[in-house]
């Protein structure tokens, strides 16, 4: 297994472009089940978890044809299987949203329940809730849901108990091909739902709302091809930005959309940064000061998202001051407060591993470390960059799920980082 090795202590200085949105991507290549004619995804990271889902795509039989930079072509009217196996789906959970698609268009589909994953049990209960309120015939049973709509999907009416990233995309995208109306209420609200409604439009589809608490989709009777380029990483950028912050450096970030990114900005600016940022720009400064200790509360888009709350973390590590930092999104996302107290950190957390204060310390020092999660992996990254000394972090396939070259961007930028190939 590759490792990352670390010299701690440089300031991260430079610019960087953001790759594009994984989150995005995942899902419109679910979508694309829905046309009947080729499509083409553009600006689409080289990641792990989109191999994933192009070997699913594979499985079910639908051609795929990739150019060399990344432009995705993907062809559904080959397919010849309506089931995603467990081997797939247990891998990478945005895997389970062909199942709304396979059943819009095919009016059938056997799809593995993806069980639980390390940062919380991640249930499936509310992208069920609003199958069925569309028509869909769910059964289960030896792990997979077997759904079927055999005169097609009707449009229904569906509020959602709390926000849903993927729940909110898979009723959307299994809407567009229904019988009539379907209004969502009670939707996330995050970019990549907006992105991911442009795609469906651009096929055909008519889908008003996103962005939105209410989504309404009219169905349509056939979706065609299209081209589209994916929205940027807003995570990705976001870790960049404050792995800069932590080291006291100066970085701009290109090709990101700078209003995704507010309420994270908003915390770098209370640390200490000074940020300039437009429409496709972002750049921050932190002048070689200390960064101030910051506190959050992490919740649904346009709150601070969890996908950064372990890399703030890492800044609150070795920042002047104390902060607290709770998760309400996931259940068990503090895999790496174990690992940065190794390091050096005092971090503590409540009796219900909901928040954790972090007593700010001077320095870090570097050690073996590792993390079960992307997110968390990626935020022991930004503590060994500031340590003194070497930080291995093991079991990086987590990193290499979600972030594209991440030991490049990071050595262009000054960082002393190599990859041990195993
Ligand atoms: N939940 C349920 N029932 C459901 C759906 C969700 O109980 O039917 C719970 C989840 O267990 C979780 C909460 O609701 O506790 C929110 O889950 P949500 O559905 O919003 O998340 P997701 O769609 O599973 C996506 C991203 C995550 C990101 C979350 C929140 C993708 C592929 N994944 O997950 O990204 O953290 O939204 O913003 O889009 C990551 O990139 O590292 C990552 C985990």
């Amino acid at each position: 297994m590759d490792r990352l090795l670390i010299d701690g202590g440089a300031v991260l200085s430079g610019e960087l472009r953001a790759s594009g949105a994984k989150n995005s991507a995942l899902k419109m290549f679910a979508a694309a089940l829905l046309a009947d004619e080729p499509v083409t995804i553009s600006n689409v990271p080289h990641l792990r978890d989109i191999t994933t889902m192009i070997e699913l795509l594979g499985s079910l039989g639908v051609e795929v044809v990739i150019d060399e930079k990344m432009n995705i072509e993907i062809h559904a009217n080959t397919i010849t299987s309506f089931k995603a196996p467990y081997e797939l789906v247990k891998t990478m959970r945005a895997s389970f949203n062909v199942l709304g698609p396979l059943l819009a268009h095919y009016g059938q589909a056997e799809v593995s329940l993806p069980g639980g994953c390390a940062i919380g049990p991640r249930p499936v209960d509310q992208h069920l809730r609003g199958l069925e309120a569309l028509g869909a015939r769910i059964n289960m049973s030896d792990g997979y849901v077997r759904a079927s709509a055999d005169s097609g999907l009707k449009g229904g009416h569906v509020v959602f108990d709390f926000r849903t990233v993927g729940g909110t995309e898979h009723i959307m995208m299994a809407a567009c091909l229904a019988d009539g109306v379907t209004i969502l209420e009670n939707c996330a609200r995050e970019p990549e739902i907006v992105d991911l409604a442009s795609f469906l439009n651009k096929m055909g589809a008519r889908v008003e709302g996103a962005g939105e608490d209410v989504i309404s989709i009219t169905g349509v009777e056939s979706m065609g091809g299209c081209s589209h380029k994916v929205i940027a990483d807003r995570v990705e950028a976001g870790t960049y930005l404050i792995a800069a912050a932590a080291t006291g450096g100066k970085i701009k970030v290109k090709d990101i959309n700078a209003m995704h990114l507010e309420s994270v900005l908003d915390k770098l600016r209370e640390a200490g940064a000074s940020i300039k940022a437009d429409h496709d720009s972002i750049e921050l400064e932190m002048s070689g000061h200390r960064p101030k200790a910051v506190s959050l509360v992490t919740a649904p888009y346009p709150d601070y998202p969890t996908d950064l709350q372990a890399q703030i973390m890492a800044l609150n590590c070795v920042a002047e001051g104390t902060g607290r930092i709770t998760e309400t999104i996931f259940e068990n996302r503090f895999m790496h407060v174990h690992e940065m107290n190794r390091m050096g950190a005092r971090i503590k957390l409540d009796s219900n591993n909901t928040s954790a204060v972090i007593e700010g310390v001077s320095c870090l020092k570097g050690a073996p470390v590792m993390a079960n999660d992307l997110r968390a992996s990626v935020s022991l990254v930004i503590a060994g960059l500031v340590a003194d000394g070497q930080t291995i972090i093991d079991r990086i396939y987590h990193i290499d799920r979600g972030y594209e070259q991440i030991e490049e961007k990071l050595q262009n930028l000054g960082a002393q980082i190599k990859r041990l190939e195993s």
